[in-house]
């Protein structure tokens, strides 16, 4: 070929694993000498990182996809690929239904993109890296896990990157045991995997010293993160007493948290170290015992609710985020009365409700019928938003009066970016995951600033500068636009 791709244009679907993935892929592409555009059709190689968890998610990438026909007609050489669970989901399948798609990637097997592209390219045919797994530990799983590819390549890289690593995800795990009847993530994630804490350790420490404050780290149940070290396990907690000790780490959180299995360790860590957030996502998907058997989730309903009062019972004011899916095969008005019932008792902050979609090759999709009407999901889950938002309102307004922490992370959305020194509108969060927006200068973005509350809207908190706790680490970070 006369030449090499130059540019490259990558769009991301689903969680924080594939935020991250999307992150370090770029890390390599950049590697490769691959710029940044921000259209596709100006891109040699397109990409798109995506989801599988609902049929909606992997609708949105086929209608992308479709898009594209006309510009593959007539830029033959672009490179058009999909990546993540969607890729290791359908396989090859994917090049049947989309004939100018060039190369499938699995969420595995991202490091080896750039070989992938460079083929793509050269060759001018299809190629795929996929893992093929049936969530099986197979022994290529074992080495991968051993060397830990893709983090530990993007170590330097993290280095001398002009991101904005202020707040940063780091994974603690990959893939997951648990197999929900709905989920389709053991499928095309793999078996549950613990990283070694000394990696999880010595990437937490390149974000810090490249100035980044706050770290999430990231496991499909996060909770059950477990590594053997000399004979003895590293849990969660271990392992956030190790990452609450790197410096420059001002917050640490960790998504998303399985209702079962609790070590209380996780809790008392929680309440002792002060820089771990008072914040916890722990999805109960139901909240009628029936169904969450059907789910296959391993917990009863007093379980999950014994668990929430024993993590307050350390935490006061732990903020909760939950997971919802309403519509499950065979939900009742009763099941589904029984979850708004729990909704009301536990009083999260935040609440994501989803409506159930069957997921090939899934138990519940094999086994059990789909049989809430589409209406009644679209009922139901309106329902069970009305009656959260009607809590998250209450519990925004006890904020008003207060003075919160907020690590500012740039201009809100509103916010005309200012020419000169004039005040801005700058957005950042409290240590409780609110979004906080108020006036301050350009300079503060990085710091971490007091805040009073003044008002509150239903997702925000608005308020007036006090005073700076912190100022931005020394490091300059791009900020975030
Ligand atoms: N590992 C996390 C979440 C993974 S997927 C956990 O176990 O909690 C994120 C959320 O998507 C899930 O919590 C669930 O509420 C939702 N979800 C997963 N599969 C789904 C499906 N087939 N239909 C609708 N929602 C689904
Ligand atoms: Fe899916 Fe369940 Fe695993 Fe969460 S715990 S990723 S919902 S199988
Ligand atoms: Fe979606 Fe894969 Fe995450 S299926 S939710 S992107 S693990």
């Amino acid at each position: 070929m006369d030449r090499r791709p130059e540019t490259y244009y990558l769009e991301t679907f689903g969680c924080q694993m594939n935020v991250l993935d999307s992150q370090l892929v770029e890390g390599q592409l950049r590697d490769l000498g691959l710029r940044r555009v921000p259209s596709s059709q100006q891109a040699d190689v397109i990409l798109f990182n995506t989801c599988s968890v609902r049929q909606h998610a992997e609708d949105k990438v086929c209608s992308r996809l479709g898009r594209l026909k006309t510009l593959k007609r007539h830029r033959p050489q672009t490179i058009i690929g999909v990546i993540g669970c969607m890729a290791e989901r359908q396989k090859e399948a994917l090049f049947e239904s989309v004939p100018h798609l060039d190369l499938l990637c699995g969420p595995g097997e991202l490091h080896r993109l750039p070989g992938l592209i460079q083929q793509a390219w050269e060759r001018g045919r299809p190629v795929a890296a996929l893992a093929g797994l049936q969530s099986r530990r197979t022994p290529a799983l074992e080495r991968a896990l051993e060397d830990d590819e893709l983090e530990m390549l993007d170590l330097s890289r993290r280095m001398d990157r002009s991101d904005n690593l202020l707040r940063s995800y780091v994974r603690v795990q990959r893939g997951c045991d648990k197999f929900c009847t709905y989920c389709v993530v053991p499928f095309v994630r793999g078996p549950q995997r613990s990283r070694p804490p000394a990696h999880i350790l010595q990437e937490v420490e390149a974000l810090s010293r490249q100035g980044c404050r706050e770290v999430t780290l990231l496991g499909q149940t996060v909770n059950s993160y477990a590594y053997p070290e000399d004979g003895r396990k590293v849990g969660l907690a271990r392992l956030l007493e190790r990452v609450h000790a790197v410096a420059g780490i001002n917050r640490i959180r960790f998504v998303t948290s399985y209702p079962a299995e609790w070590d209380e360790d996780i809790f008392r860590v929680m309440r002792d170290y002060p820089r771990i957030c008072p914040h916890l996502h722990i999805p109960a998907q139901s909240g009628s015992d029936r169904i969450l058997q059907a789910m296959n989730r391993r917990y009863t309903v007093a379980d999950y609710l014994r668990l929430v009062d024993t993590a307050r019972r350390y935490i006061p004011d732990l903020a909760l985020a939950g997971d919802f899916i309403v519509g499950f095969c065979g939900e009742t008005e009763r099941d589904f009365q029984a979850t708004v019932d729990l909704v009301r008792a536990v009083q999260y902050q935040t609440l994501f409700v989803f409506k159930y979609s069957p997921r090939p090759g899934t138990a519940a999709e094999r086994n059990q019928n789909d049989d809430v009407p589409h209406s009644v999901k679209v009922r139901r889950n309106n329902e069970l938003l009305a009656v959260q938002s009607e809590i998250s309102r209450r519990q925004k307004q006890a904020w008003i009066g207060q003075s919160v922490e907020v690590l500012v992370e740039g201009y809100s959305k509103a916010a005309a970016k200012p020419h000169s020194r004039q005040p801005a509108q700058l957005v950042g969060r409290t240590p409780h995951d609110l979004i906080t927006v108020f006036y301050g200068q350009p300079e503060h973005i990085g710091a971490i600033v007091k805040v009073r509350v003044e008002s509150a809207s239903a997702l925000t908190l608005h308020g007036r500068l006090e005073s700076v706790l912190s100022p931005p680490p020394a490091r300059v970070i791009g900020p975030s636009d």
